[in-house]
């Protein structure tokens, strides 16, 4: 067993400004060559991430699940899926991160646990067992009970709510799920969910985890009324007030280890005073900042969006995080090649125009953006190559709920889970010879032996960017200094340190005397190119 900390010095509030990389472990690295990535994949990549120049990595869900919702449906939280590995080699995982200087986050879903759970199994086995009062069974509505007990959509599209077939046959009760119906809502005001994420936390804390990303964290607390319909001021299943309560308890458990455990919360909520309310000092360190990262690639809107995250964040003396994107969200080197380069889950769709060219120029531009805010840093795997979204896989190869449950208008989330591309002369880039799920034609291109081969590729611009960042104080305790610009470019101050950002797409002049540090693209004589940014030190 790993001792807590281990390889680690101790700076408590490491998570202020840390640069922390998501692994999504089934299409990060492979192992054994089966075509999942897996444990023993990361493990041998583990000098990549620290050359990298990473401080912490955030796993998504590692554990036993049927991947109905790629593992975001958690059978057994004390099992690694055997795909990936086993609980053993986790443990040597953390440990050799940790002898890198890399802390290892996991990710907990509240709001939900798989149907194959042993709770939901023994719940749906008999309609008086005790489990059932772990989730929202319920009669339904009507003459039969064959309408749902309330008229709540799931975040997939869909009914929230699926009936079950009792053990005679006969019609049962329904449950409820906001996400896939694999997925059944647990109910937070029984304290058998309670203990049992008590215990879970506490499970993974001591093996040396350093923190955990809490899964869709704004759900879990629900109005046992259940009302039919949802009246927008006050929501039965969004942020309720109640859902705090659980975020104290885990902080308190956090806090009881000698070098504190940190959370970070997935908080998608448009209010920012209800926002903040996530980051009080009894409950979550962070949060995802999904306003920086849904924003279009446009200077006021950005300019905007980092004001209000600061001030929401200093409200409250809480560090911000800035992420391009998540294992969720339409890559960043793509969404910013088109027309309307914001992001919503409703707006995806087949087929969407885009300059990739100019889409990876800007994503490039705002990585070094995203990296001179005051904050943490959040990388998802593959941003630090450029890769594309991939948008034109077989429909048959399509695994996420979201595309079959939009009754197949929503392409999904795949195509920014496609397997990493590791090595130019493999044909499956570095993956078992059949990935899980197919790596377009070109792939290969964007391999991580060609890139580090390229002083102008986008890896060589991210650990430059990140090594700069790691070594510059003033990027991690000056405050943020905004400088007069034109219409069409973001300047701040950090110190002495000047970060640059032209949206437009002439160029525009550098200040007299400066040195450069970095820029995502070449400049063009004493000048900042369109789509392109620059750290100057004044
Ligand atoms: C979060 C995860 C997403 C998952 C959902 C349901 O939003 O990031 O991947 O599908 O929660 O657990």
């Amino acid at each position: 067993m790993v001792v807590a900390g281990d390889g680690i010095a101790p700076h408590e509030a490491w998570w202020r400004d840390a640069v922390v990389y998501e692994i999504y472990v089934r299409s990060f690295a492979d192992g054994d060559g089966d075509g999942t990535g897996d444990l023993a994949g990361v493990r041998s990549r583990l000098d990549y991430l620290s050359d990298l120049g990473v401080d912490a990595l955030w796993f998504t869900p590692w554990y036993l699940s049927p991947l109905a919702d790629g593992g975001y449906d958690v059978q057994d939280y004390r099992v690694i899926d055997p795909a990936f590995g086993d609980l053993v080699e986790a443990e040597v995982l953390i440990a050799e991160a940790a002898e890198r200087g890399i802390r290892t986050i996991v990710d907990i879903v509240p709001n939900h646990v798989s149907s194959e759970h042993p709770w939901f199994r023994a719940a749906l086995a008999d309609p008086s067992a005790p489990e059932r009062a772990l989730f929202w069974f319920r009669p339904g509505r009507g003459e039969n009970g064959d309408l749902p007990p309330t008229e709540w959509t799931s975040s997939f599209g869909g009914p929230a709510w699926t009936r079950t077939t009792d053990p005679d046959g006969s019609p049962g009760q329904w449950y409820l799920h906001l996400f896939a119906p694999e997925q059944p809502d647990l109910d937070w005001s029984n304290p058998a969910v309670r203990h049992e994420h008590a215990d879970v936390l506490r499970f993974w804390f001591d093996r040396g985890v350093a923190g955990i990303r809490v899964d869709s964290a704004a759900f879990p607390a629900k109005d046992p009324a259940l009302p039919v319909t949802i009246d927008a001021d006050a929501h039965p299943h969004l942020d309720r007030d109640e859902v705090h309560e659980i975020y104290r308890e885990w902080r308190t458990i956090a806090d009881e280890y000698s070098l504190p455990r940190m959370l970070v919360g997935e908080v998608w909520l448009a209010d920012d005073e209800r926002f903040v309310r996530y980051l009080r000092d009894d409950e979550m360190h962070g949060a995802f900042n999904f306003e920086f990262m849904v924003t279009p690639w446009d200077a006021d809107a950005l300019r905007s969006a980092i004001q209000r995250t600061l001030a929401a964040h200093e409200s409250i003396s809480a560090s911000p995080t800035w992420a391009l994107g998540n294992h969720d969200v339409t890559r960043a080197a793509t969404r910013y090649g088109r027309a309307d380069s914001s992001f919503s889950f409703d707006a995806k769709r087949f087929g969407t125009e885009t300059d990739a060219a100019l889409g990876l120029r800007r994503a490039r531009a705002a990585a070094l953006l995203a990296a001179a805010l005051p904050g943490s840093l959040y990388i998802y795997q593959g941003d630090e190559l450029g890769l594309p979204e991939v948008e034109d896989l077989p429909l048959h190869a399509l695994r996420d709920p979201m595309h079959e449950r939009s009754g197949g208008v929503d392409p999904g989330r795949d195509g920014c889970r496609i397997p990493l591309p590791w090595t130019a002369s493999d044909p499956a880039s570095g993956f078992g010879g059949d990935p899980w799920l197919p790596q377009p034609d070109g792939w290969s291109e964007l391999a991580v032996d060609r890139q580090l081969a390229d002083p102008l590729s986008t890896l060589a611009l991210y650990r430059s960017l990140l090594r700069i960042r790691r070594d510059e104080a003033a990027l991690h305790d000056a405050p943020l200094e905004w400088m007069p610009s034109d219409a069409h470019t973001i300047a701040f101050r950090r110190g002495d340190l000047l970060c640059l950002t032209n949206f437009g797409s002439e160029s525009v002049a550098l200040p007299l005397h400066h040195r450069l540090l970095i820029s995502s693209a070449p400049l063009d004589g004493e000048r900042l190119p369109g789509d392109c940014a620059a750290w100057l030190r004044l």
